[in-house]
């Protein structure tokens, strides 16, 4: 799509294996993601995305295989892990709380102290530094809202998941990962969503988004991974896939070796 996509690897699964007692969710999948892509994960019910995403993000064990970061590999164990390595994860439901403000919300956990007395004797916040950088990073987004100290729950839901989505940019983040982030929101919402994932993509942000919508596969992400079975069955550039093709890789209607 853009062409600040490398082909160097930012993260990568390897030989993942991941059993619920005699289910087999993911059987030795391979994943790859590359630095500056959205890489799009689709499949059928059941196929073992959120599984993957969730070995990946720390939020699963796994029984086989690893995980590599800028070529290395990585102990990730909890979510905690993911994210002090830089893996953001953006939960659809979970994105924000209700009776914390829009700047609250962002900052929640990583708060700036007041660089005086105050803020070194009684952790006194600041709150002007904190909204004047989520201003700034709206701005830089192109998000429009302007009303951050409201309580997020006056917000749509493409407004909320904007929020969400921005704070991997604020912190720092490399990677992104986003399970169906569109799966509760409307059209129009929706293409708010999308235009954020590419704005983040714009930023430098690698994203791993799972998503059931065809068209935002072959809209916004530059790769798409099918999953069936618990296994890889295929991985290709979208500008060399329809959506009919998709279908046929997600059904097993039409067969694949991944490659
Ligand atoms: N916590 C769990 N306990 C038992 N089985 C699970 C659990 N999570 C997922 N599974 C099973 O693992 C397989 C993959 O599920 P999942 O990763 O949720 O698929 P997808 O996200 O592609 O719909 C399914 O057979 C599902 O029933
Ligand atoms: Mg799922």
């Amino acid at each position: 799509m853009s062409g600040s996509v490398t082909d160097q690897y930012v993260l990568e699964a390897r030989g993942v294996t991941k059993r619920f007692g005699g289910v087999t969710a993911l059987d030795s999948v391979d994943l790859e993601l590359r630095e500056g892509e959205v890489l799009a994960l689709v499949g059928d019910n059941g196929a073992g995305k959120s599984t993957l995403v969730k070995t990946i993000t720390g939020a699963l064990g796994r029984d086989e295989g690893e995980i590599l970061f800028d070529g290395q590999p990585v102990h990730i164990q909890t979510p905690l892990d993911a994210r002090n390595i830089g893996i953001e994860t953006v939960y659809q439901d979970l994105a924000l709380v209700n009776e914390l403000s829009i700047t609250k919300n962002i900052f929640l956990g990583r708060e700036i102290v007041k660089d005086n007395l105050f803020g070194r004797l009684f952790g006194a916040l600041d709150f002007k530094k904190m909204e004047a950088n989520v201003r700034d990073l709206f701005a830089r987004l192109d998000i429009r809202i302007s009303d951050i100290y409201r309580d997020a729950q006056g917000f749509s839901g493409g407004q909320r998941q904007a929020v969400a989505l921005s704070k991997t940019i604020m912190f720092g983040k490399r990677v992104a990962v986003l399970d169906e982030p569109t799966a509760a929101l409307g059209v129009r919402e929706s293409k708010m969503a999308m235009d954020l994932v590419r704005s983040l993509k714009d930023h430098g942000l690698s994203v791993i988004m799972i998503t059931h919508n065809m068209q935002h596969v072959l809209n916004y992400c530059d790769r798409v991974m099918v999953m069936r079975l618990g296994k890889r069955a295929a991985v290709r550039n979208v500008s060399d896939v329809d959506g009919d093709m998709l279908v046929g890789l997600i059904t097993g209607a039409i067969a694949a070796r991944s490659g």
